[in-house]
């Protein structure tokens, strides 16, 4: 049987691979606006790295890595997600050391092994950006601009920004106990996965997208109403800031993530229209990650985009991306010295940066007009052994189908100027 894709990739076909492009030009372009430089880390990480910086009590970890031994015998994970990486990458080659802040972008895949479904892929690709070294709630202000100027530029003026704090590690531990409390009664009432939550990190049990725990947990005392003081602050400012900057944002205590790094803020944005994976991109502050990972004490705050979601998004909303424009030039040819000769006219034609194509397949001359014509071609240049005698060829403007002589060897300098 013929061989496959594995389920939850997808191919990127021509058809669509120019959208891609598109979002990530667009996407270099805003973080570029926003002071950020490109960093690219390795496709693939010891598994430690993510069983601590990801958290071991996470669905990613627990279920979802594509992990392996390599022929060294060494445990190598697949990244998952781009934060980890991006956090090793930081302490290893000091960039801590620069002056701060350290603010990056990625563009990356990303891998787990997940329930393929609309926007829920196996290998998926991430938008991210991650700034480290500052505590200051401007700069949690500051990526969420970021990635909401992204949104706009690309045409999603409707994505829901949703805000929340759920505290840092002093008022988390305070709340959990508090939490554990409440759900002790009701714990033999939740399903497997949250009862394995409830010693470890409770906080996600809230998260349950099972029904049954849900009608349990619903009056569930909120990590919002429990931050301490520091962090209340903190949250006040980040919104002072975006609202200064006019953006909107609603705040939604059930934001918890679904990674065990986050501390302070954590966000998502949301978009109504794609079905059940809604969140297009998910952010927030880990301000114990380096230390955790054994670099220095560092601060650090970021998002990632979904790019399969985005697109999905942009579909659903009839977003149409442009598309680059087809091939300027075809050139037929009628004869053999002709067919060689042409060759001679695409390399300077492309030398001169005019886009052009010729057949490669043998195409009869009926099937090579239609052909120009398929691509869109502005012009084809008919080549016939008996004109390049001549130094001539004929030029077909193929909206108007007005047809000139053209000298062969100003090919180049008359079309530059037409084009
Ligand atoms: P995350 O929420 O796990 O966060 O993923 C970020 C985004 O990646 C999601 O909002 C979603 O759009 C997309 N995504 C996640 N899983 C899949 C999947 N299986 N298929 C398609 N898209 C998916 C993180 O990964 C954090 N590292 C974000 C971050 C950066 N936090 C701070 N800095």
């Amino acid at each position: 049987m013929a061989i496959k894709a594995q389920r939850g990739t997808k191919d990127i076909l021509p058809k669509d691979s120019y959208k891609w492009t598109y979002v990530e030009n667009l996407f270099r372009e805003v973080c570029s606006l926003f002071g950020y430089d490109e960093i690219r880390t390795p496709i693939f990480e010891s598994t430690d790295l993510f069983k601590r910086g990801v958290g071991e009590t996470t669905d990613i970890v627990q279920k979802e890595m594509y992990s392996f031994q390599d022929n060294g015998g060494r445990d190598i994970t697949l990244k998952p997600e781009g934060t980890a990486g991006a956090v090793r990458a930081f302490i290893e080659n000091k960039l801590y050391a620069n002056t701060q802040p350290s603010k990056l972008f990625y563009i990356t895949p990303c891998f787990r092994y997940e329930r393929p479904q609309a926007g829920r892929m196996r290998q998926f690709h991430q938008f991210g950006v991650e700034a480290f070294g500052s505590e200051s709630a401007s700069i949690d202000a500051e990526v969420m601009a970021l990635a909401m100027e992204f949104f706009k530029r690309v045409g999603l003026e409707k994505l829901e920004l949703r805000i929340n704090s759920i505290g840092c590690p002093k008022c988390r531990n305070e709340y959990n106990n508090k939490l554990r409390l409440y759900l002790a009664e009701k714990l033999d009432k939740l399903c497997g996965t949250c009862q394995t939550r409830y010693e470890k990190n409770p906080l996600r049990i809230l998260d349950c997208k099972n029904e049954a725990c849900q009608s349990e947990i619903g009056d569930a005392p909120l990590m919002i109403d429990n931050i301490c003081d520091g962090c209340k602050d903190h949250f006040e400012k980040v919104k002072v800031y975006l609202d200064s900057m006019g953006i909107n944002y609603v705040v939604d205590p059930k934001i918890v993530r679904g990674l065990d790094y986050y501390t302070k803020t954590a966000f998502e944005i949301i978009s109504q229209d794609i079905g059940a994976q809604s969140t297009v991109c998910g952010g927030g502050r880990y301000d114990g990650l380096v230390e955790q990972l054994e670099g220095p004490k560092t601060p650090g705050i970021g998002f990632a985009i979904g790019v399969e979601r985005l697109l999905l998004t942009l579909e659903n909303n009839d977003i149409e991306i442009p598309k680059e424009e087809g091939t300027d030039i075809f050139v037929v040819t009628i004869g053999e010295k002709a067919e060689i000769e042409s060759f001679k006219i695409l390399k300077a034609l492309r030398s001169n940066n005019i886009s052009c194509d010729k057949d490669h397949v043998g195409k009869s001359v009926k099937a090579q007009f239609k052909y120009s014509d398929k691509i869109n071609a502005k012009y084809t240049i008919v080549l016939g052994d008996d004109e390049i005698e001549k130094d001539l060829a004929t030029l077909k403007n193929m909206q108007t189908s007005e047809q000139t002589e053209i000298k062969l060897s100003e090919i180049a300098d008359v079309l530059k100027n037409m084009i």
